[in-house]
């Protein structure tokens, strides 16, 4: 069910998310799993969003910053593949800091933010509205996840691209990655393409050291989600009793993000008890990482055709071209 908020010059809203039943149902079945699970998404509270900016900004993080200077470097290619005037869609647009990189020459037609945290999308998105004026800009809000609809008022004609920076791909085990690439196939039609940014195999100090940084930020983001929880689920888990956790997994080729419980503890949430065990795991977070070739060939069961891939000199990060075939 969409709630179509006000419109405010030029800046439509829309609110898809998930109702709070459905939340907290998908919370508590994941802590019912073994090992417990937290879906990544419920970091990205007002505070984790503000904490996610910080992250990218930190030396050890280098996928943000690899990926703005290959947005830099290869801008002319990127706007001769999409064109003018295209609907372009952003799963996951944050503060859209990537996409004004490309906004003042693309000149879409209409830009579709999408984001689960509604506040920051919708303050995002009227500040963006300041700085392009001449911008259509429809916000919405939902779990990318879940099957997009384009608001109405969106031309049906148009060619649409779709923009997937940042490696939130990374996020998805691959079934489920692949189903998204299916779904977002299936919005942006037959003649549509998708810009997607995507974090590379590298050697192990230089992943692990990306989530483990000095100052302790990604420490501070992955703890947050716990204070999300709370205020989510009226919640009682004491930050301070649980640990940040990284490490790469050479098998699953993946960062795999943990909170580990100190003590033995009992948590209430929704109004259930939780128990903890002494250095219990909970997972709270995958970023896959991936090889060049085997991404290419892996959209292609997404009906994409990979047209082309940029990379950094050092081959930490790709930017990719897909083409629906
Ligand atoms: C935005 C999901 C790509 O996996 O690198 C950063 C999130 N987590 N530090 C990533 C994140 C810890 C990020 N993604």
């Amino acid at each position: 069910m969409g709630i179509q908020r006000d419109a405010q010059d030029g800046v439509y809203f829309y609110d898809y998310n998930l109702q709070e039943s459905d939340q907290q149902q998908e919370i508590l079945q994941g802590l019912a799993q073994r090992p417990k699970r937290i879906s990544a998404k419920y970091f990205y509270d007002q505070n984790g969003s503000q904490l996610f900016e910080d992250i990218t900004q930190l030396d050890e993080y280098y996928p943000t910053r690899t990926e703005v200077q290959l947005l830099k470097d290869y801008r002319q290619n990127i706007i001769d593949k999409a064109g003018e005037h295209s609907v372009l869609i952003e799963y996951g647009s944050g503060a859209s800091t990537k996409i004004r990189l490309l906004l003042d020459a693309l000149k879409p037609k209409a830009y579709v933010p999408l984001d689960i945290s509604k506040d920051f999308l919708f303050d995002s998105a009227i500040e963006l509205r300041q700085q392009f004026p001449w911008l259509e800009i429809h916000a919405t809000c939902l779990d990318y996840r879940q099957p997009a609809t384009l608001p109405r008022g969106i031309s049906p004609n148009a060619k649409k691209v779709a923009f997937f920076p940042g490696s939130s791909l990374g996020n998805f085990a691959p079934q489920e990655a692949l189903s998204f690439l299916k779904g977002v196939r299936a919005t942006v039609g037959d003649k549509g393409a998708m810009l997607i940014g995507v974090d590379l195999v590298k050697p192990i100090p230089t992943l692990e050291a990306a989530y483990n940084d000095a100052k302790g930020v990604t420490a501070q983001f992955n703890l947050n989600v716990l204070r999300h929880l709370n205020q989510l689920g009226n919640g009682n888990f004491n930050l301070d009793h649980f640990v940040h956790h990284a490490f790469f997994n050479p098998e699953q080729s993946r960062i795999e993000m943990h909170l580990i419980s100190k003590y033995d503890q009992v948590v209430s949430l929704f109004g259930q008890r939780l128990s903890f065990k002494q250095d219990e795991a909970v997972v709270t977070e995958y970023s896959y990482k991936f090889k060049p070739d085997t991404f290419a060939q892996f959209v292609r069961q997404a009906g994409f055709e990979s047209e082309h891939c940029w990379t950094d000199e050092n081959n930490h990060f790709a930017l990719f071209w897909l083409q629906a075939i």
